[in-house]
């Protein structure tokens, strides 16, 4: 596994919570809650190292959402769309390593115009939308545990995590 993984760090990021997944269905949880609380405006980052579990998120945050299409990772292409009820757009850049092959994934298009659930958004950092919601996963000590770290970057990004936040508590309580 690369050891030298750095999460994504934004300038203006603000730290809103921490929360401890002990294993899949927790992040089930979180996902299903995050999924219920989106719009077509927002934009999610999801940063962590390879396993982490940002694609398991991403498919319980479709499910929350009510989309029904299968949720794979994009290996093959850079981005998905899932069409429903929102539009969601699953982009995966792990394999961008020059700015040449980020022009051709014309991402930018999507941003407003549906949900977007960006997996290895460090490869794309001059060219990420200002307000997103960053997600950053961490291993934790036992194999199934995880680290589940939310953080906003403006008003859009902080409504969404309050409500994300309402979503999970009803869902826990
Ligand atoms: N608490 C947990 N939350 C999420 N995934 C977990 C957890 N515990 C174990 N796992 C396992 O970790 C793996 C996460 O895989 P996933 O494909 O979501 O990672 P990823 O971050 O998308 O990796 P990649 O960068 O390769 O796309 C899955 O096999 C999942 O079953
Ligand atoms: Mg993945």
């Amino acid at each position: 596994m690369n050891t030298d993984f750095k999460h994504l760090t934004l300038d203006n990021e603000v730290e809103e919570v921490v929360l401890l997944s002990s294993g899949l269905e927790d992040t089930e949880k979180i996902g299903n809650a995050i999924g219920r609380s989106v719009t077509k405006e927002d934009v999610i980052l999801l940063s962590g190292n390879l396993g982490a579990g940002k694609t398991e998120l991403v498919r319980s945050i479709v499910i929350g959402a009510g989309n029904k299409d299968f949720v794979r990772s994009p290996t093959f292409v850079f981005i998905n769309e899932y069409k429903g009820k929102i539009n969601i757009t699953h982009c995966d850049f792990y394999r961008i390593l020059d700015v040449g092959n980020l022009q051709e994934t014309g991402v930018e298009e999507y941003y407003d115009n549906s949900l977007v659930l960006m997996e290895w958004p460090e490869r794309i950092t001059n060219n990420l939308p200002k307000d997103n919601l960053i997600i950053k996963i961490f291993f934790n000590e036992s194999e199934n545990e995880r680290i589940i770290k939310f953080f906003t970057s403006g008003n859009k990004s902080k409504q969404l995590f309050e409500r994300i936040i309402i979503n999970y508590e009803t869902n826990n309580s």
